[in-house]
């Protein structure tokens, strides 16, 4: 069947929360990839314990809480100007490299972002990146208050497109997104960059693939 609409993750599908490496490193030598992938991991977490708990943070405050306790964690003294700064950095992550030829390859289809990310987070990252034009619909789970992989933010996105969940391509390298939103009944495409294990939960992306850039044939493929 054929994909009316791509639905795109933010973090760590089209721009790289690793991006802040370089600035951890300025500030704290050598525990940047320590605390970047710290923070990444405390982020997702609280914004899992957080739906569970129902009580909802925007992902501004739930990631300045995961930056909090991974400098403690790592005994890294962030005074507020440091926070202040790491935190900044993540309005200006970068796409990764491919990005933009992946996405011009797709220029026929009707592109949306759906993301945990809240509005001025997601805004600042696209203006950033230059792709204001790119997409018909950028969503945030701030609409809906829960986080992904709630089925209710997948729904949204399909609501707000107008579309049948299985005529939905969603397109993540976050696996626990891909998950849910194959439970949810969209077309999936896992961007799997660093070959990774798929998580046992019983359910499958459509198709699995190494870089953004195989997205727009391969999607004619299946
Ligand atoms: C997002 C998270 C999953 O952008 O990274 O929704």
């Amino acid at each position: 069947m054929t994909v009316k609409a791509v639905v795109f993750d933010a973090y760590g599908t089209l721009f790289d929360v690793y991006s802040v490496i370089s600035l951890c490193n300025e500030l704290f030598p050598e525990q940047g990839a320590a605390l970047s992938q710290l923070w990444r991991a405390k982020q997702l977490e609280y914004s899992w314990l957080l739906s569970l708990m129902e009580r909802y943070e925007d992902f501004w405050q739930v990631t300045e809480k995961a930056l909090r306790f991974a400098c403690r964690t790592l005994h890294l003294p962030a005074d507020a100007a440091a926070q202040a700064r790491l935190m900044d950095a993540y309005l200006h992550l970068d796409p990764y490299p491919e990005v933009l030829a992946a996405l011009a390859a797709l220029a026929d289809t009707p592109l949306a972002i759906l993301s945990n990310g809240a509005p001025p987070m997601l805004s600042a990252i696209v203006a950033n990146a230059n792709l204001q034009q790119t997409f018909a619909h950028v969503i945030s789970v701030d609409e809906v208050k829960i986080y992904k992989p709630s089925p209710q933010v997948y729904r949204l996105a399909a609501e707000k497109l107008g579309l049948e969940p299985a005529t939905i391509g969603f397109v993540s390298s976050n696996s626990f997104d891909i998950i849910g939103a194959t439970a949810f009944g969209f077309r999936t495409f896992w961007v799997n960059r660093a070959a990774n294990p798929l998580d046992e939960l019983g359910f499958t992306p459509a198709l699995t693939i190494s870089k953004l850039t195989d997205l727009a044939y391969m999607m004619r493929e299946t």
